[in-house]
């Protein structure tokens, strides 16, 4: 969040004409979507091919645990592959794959069909069913989305797991939801040279020892490299899937079938299992795909460039896309191997006419200078859309121009692992976009801004970002944790049973919205989602450290940082840089890479209330250089003239 100022006449981009008048969706919608709820969202499930109808829309009667297309019974693999080739289409490509060294892999959809059918057969003989968990470790190949299809086609729950976090994350993350199969590779490429993942599930299962839940690692072979097999537990995925049979018959689960957990950070240190359901949230990633894009699955090619890891992918590569039946781009890597023009050669490459990215993106492609997308023909593109954190107008400006031709609407979808689906963003037909707001709730989604009892506030004013009606792609519980579920989400505003979000945000004088941040303890670095906390947990696991304090600083291309302030344990000497590089790496080693620290300072006290709680107003003034604000709280404010000046030392350093 590099600017938060909204501008008091922002500039506003109308809906391109063209566009408008063949949009898939027109502003008849909201007031259809108002008028009768229950009827607009049974129509968007009619999307789906359900093998048994559903009785009733929402039974929202044990609010604020839903059920949404009761005794509906559906596949949601069958929904997002074979339904395509009964219909004619097995000759369509699904994926445009590209591996990062320059292999490419066009993937049909028939071709899917029979991975999906093999790699099912193969869960199958190895014992997993129907409510069983598996966990997912894979870099962005086609096998995770085999992998990830393949579970729902038997009724196993996946969790995914990002392939940047660590063996300590993953082990906890299996352990937590009892994993019995773990799907993994040798490794991946990325920047240009092969990265082992393996290792981290053999180190993750020595470290749960006899309490790993596990039976059996599959293992894709990616790079080829050398990597430890256990005869006892390690299968390769060649030799399973591939020698299984292409023909499977998918069973129809209930709409309320668990689909998936996705491991999010909360304001504790322990991450929250989001629990997805079927028939909801497929309806709710395809309705919004195809509304949001503008999608029309006969000629657009569609580029998503989240990793499979995160909630963007789950519902944006392959549940809505696939859902819809868009031919898409599937990238490996990253945008810089082997040259920073790696991806504008891509979507000359395929066409792609609907572009999907985080702005952390944007903002390096910015730095890199428009000399690089410059010398692409990117003329193919007709709608560009951004999720992840709030864009600011400089960059929503550089990526429509530069990217977009000038000629491309933005859509700035706001969204979270836990709602499912986009809640707040423009309809391309019908919402100009203002450079820095994600401007309304989509048709049939309550979304409101209010003050701390709950009151909608005026236009012009902020508040914090409430949702007011379910909506059918909304987390049904945490898993395990049905009590932290209601606490989290459903108690700020019990009484008026609003979903409280954790970000705060403005209604500009037009009721527009636009997203200010986080204002619990979770940070956005780079639109990855992580926990104040559980950065302050990993700190303080090292035995040199006494106590951490983190907060997430305003950062230019990350939007924001991870700052930590330390105190070591007593008589322990402060070594300087080379400590903070063994904190930071030990941060990387609890987490992953994307939580290091961008910097640490090692301090004498932390700023504490006199009831002992740390203020981190304070502490992330320092890190932004701003003079630190009002003291008198503290139970002794001389403290943070000492902070101040060791900030200046270590950033200087
Ligand atoms: O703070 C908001 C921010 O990302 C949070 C959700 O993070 P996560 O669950 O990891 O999901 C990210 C992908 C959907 C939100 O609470 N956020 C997401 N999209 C936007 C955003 N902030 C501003 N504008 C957005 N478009």
């Amino acid at each position: 969040m590099t600017d938060l100022t909204i501008p008091s006449t922002p500039t506003r981009f109308e809906p391109p004409a063209d566009l408008a008048a063949s949009a898939n969706v027109t502003a008849e919608a909201y007031a259809r979507a108002e008028s009768d709820a229950d009827g607009f969202w049974a129509e968007q499930a009619e999307r789906l091919t359900w093998a048994e109808p559903f009785t009733q829309v929402l039974d929202w009667s044990d609010a604020p645990r839903a059920r949404w297309f009761v005794d509906g019974k559906l596949n949601a693999a069958y929904n997002c592959v074979d339904r395509h080739v009964e219909a004619g289409r097995g000759d369509k490509v699904a994926f445009h794959f590209v591996g990062e060294p320059g292999d490419t892999r066009d993937i049909t959809y028939a071709e899917l069909k029979d991975d999906v059918s093999r790699a099912a057969n193969a869960l199958t003989s190895l014992g997993v069913g129907s409510g069983d968990l598996v966990a997912i470790y894979l870099p962005m190949i086609p096998e995770a989305i085999v992998a990830m299809l393949a579970c729902a086609r038997i009724g196993a729950t996946h969790t995914v797991v990002f392939g940047g976090f660590s063996a300590e994350a993953l082990a906890s993350r299996i352990e937590d939801c009892r994993a019995k199969l773990v799907i993994t590779s040798d490794g991946g490429y990325r920047r240009g040279a092969p990265s082992p993942l393996k290792p981290a599930v053999d180190a993750a299962l020595s470290r749960l020892g006899g309490q790993s839940p596990v039976d059996h690692v599959l293992v894709v072979r990616r790079t080829g490299e050398y990597v430890p097999f256990d005869d006892a537990t390690d299968l390769w995925w060649h030799d399973v899937v591939g020698s299984a049979s292409p023909e499977h018959t998918p069973e129809a689960f209930d709409a309320e079938h668990p689909l998936y957990v996705m491991y999010s950070s909360g304001t504790t240190g322990k991450p929250k299992g989001i629990l997805h359901t079927t028939g909801g949230y497929l309806t709710g990633a395809a309705y919004t795909h195809h509304a949001v894009f503008d999608l029309k699955p006969d000629t657009d090619v569609y580029w998503c460039t989240a990793d499979i890891g995160w909630v963007t992918g789950h519902s944006y590569i392959v549940y809505g896309p696939l859902a819809n039946g868009v031919t898409q781009v599937l990238y490996e890597g990253t945008p810089d191997s082997p040259h920073r023009g790696r991806w504008w050669e891509i979507i000359e490459r395929y066409g792609v006419t609907l572009f999907y990215t985080a702005p952390t993106a944007i903002r390096t492609f910015m730095k890199w200078g428009r000399e690089i997308p410059d010398t692409y023909d990117l003329s193919s593109l007709r709608l560009l859309g951004s999720v992840g954190e709030p864009i600011n107008p400089e960059a929503y400006l550089w990526y429509r121009s530069v990217i977009g031709g000038d000629r491309c609407p933005v859509v700035d979808t706001w969204w979270q692992t836990e709602t499912g689906q986009m809640m707040i963003s423009p309809l391309p037909g019908v919402t100009a976009g203002k450079p820095g707001s994600a401007m309304r709730p989509l048709p049939g989604i309550g979304a409101d801004v209010v003050d701390e009892e709950g009151r909608s506030v005026p236009n012009g004013s902020r508040g914090y970002l409430v949702l007011t009606k379910p909506w059918p792609a909304m987390l049904r519980t945490l898993w395990q944790d049905d009590e932290r579920f209601v606490e989290t989400y459903w108690t700020r505003f019990a009484d008026l049973g609003y979903y409280f979000a954790g970000d705060g945000a403005k209604k500009d004088e037009d009721g527009d919205i636009w997203i200010l941040g986080r204002v619990d303890d979770v940070m956005n670095v780079s639109g990855h989602r992580l926990s104040t906390s559980e950065i302050e947990s990993a700190l303080v696991s090292h035995p040199r450290v006494a106590e951490a304090a983190v907060v997430g600083a305003a950062d230019e291309t990350t939007g924001q940082a991870v700052v930590a302030y330390v105190i070591l344990r007593s008589g322990d000497g402060n070594n300087g840089e080379a400590l903070t590089q063994e904190l930071r790496s030990h941060v990387a080693k609890e987490i992953g890479a994307i939580a290091k620290p961008r910097q640490i300072t090692i301090v004498p006290e932390l700023p504490k209330t006199r009831s002992g709680k740390i203020m981190r107003r304070l502490l992330r003034d320092v890190a932004e250089g701003r003079d630190v604000g009002d003291t008198t709280t503290l139970s002794d404010p001389s403290v943070m003239a000492l902070i101040a000046n060791r900030d200046t030392e270590s950033a200087g350093a």
